[in-house]
């Protein structure tokens, strides 16, 4: 039985492509040597074009036709490209993964996956669930800081969320607006009824 029993919100289980911006953003954060773990493959054009890049590349789609649209377009797989169909939610990061590759803008399971890479000892997920526009890379392995001990500013936090803490004006400086602060347990976690472990 999966461990996991809710529902993909309606618009997470959809596939669209995204443009060709948000690729080369994504594409500028991979190495060489990476094991890719591309979470919600769709049609595997972001994943080709990776597997030009990195050393392996592992993309899991739940859509069954999407991967099956991809076998039959005619155009070979890259060998070091596989493909599994099947809910990333419940099956394991492939062994040796450094970079998971999540470009779900209405993700709704943020933090399980940065949970399960980050087990799995990748180093990064680069994607665009939290900030839902722009791509980042979020560092998987460094300490973040608790939300209570941020004094003011912009966090991003563990379970997804990401917002500005106020406080008092006279302390805004531009460098504090421009700086991110990688978070946990902010008051998202709470409302969520889930505590980030962080
Ligand atoms: C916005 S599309 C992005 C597709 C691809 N990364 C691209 O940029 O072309 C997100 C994909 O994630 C898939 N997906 C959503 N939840 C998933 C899950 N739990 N396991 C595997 N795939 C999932 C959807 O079916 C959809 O095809």
């Amino acid at each position: 039985m999966n461990a996991i029993q809710d529902e993909l919100d309606v618009w997470e289980a959809s596939w669209a492509a995204y443009d060709e911006a948000t690729y080369r953003d994504v594409l500028a954060y991979i190495r060489d040597e990476d094991i890719v773990y591309e979470i919600g493959a769709g049609d595997l054009r972001l994943a080709r074009r990776i597997a030009a890049i990195a050393r392996i590349v592992h993309a899991v789609e739940i859509q069954e036709s999407l991967l099956s649209q991809a076998a039959c377009s005619g155009e070979a797989l890259p060998a070091n490209l596989n493909i599994d169909c099947g809910d990333a939610r419940v099956m394991p990061v492939p062994p040796g993964t450094t970079a998971g590759v999540l470009l779900m803008r209405h993700c709704t399971h943020f933090q399980l996956y940065a949970q399960k890479l980050k087990e799995a000892g990748a180093r990064v997920m680069i994607t665009n669930a939290r900030w839902r526009l722009g791509v980042e890379q979020v560092l998987l392995q460094e300490k973040r800081l608790p939300y209570e001990n941020l004094e003011m500013g912009w966090y991003a936090c563990w379970c997804g969320a990401v917002g500005f803490k106020p406080g008092p004006v006279e302390k805004l400086t531009s460098e504090l607006e421009a700086t991110i602060h990688e978070a946990g347990n902010c008051p998202q976690c709470s409302n969520a009824g889930k505590t980030s472990s962080m």
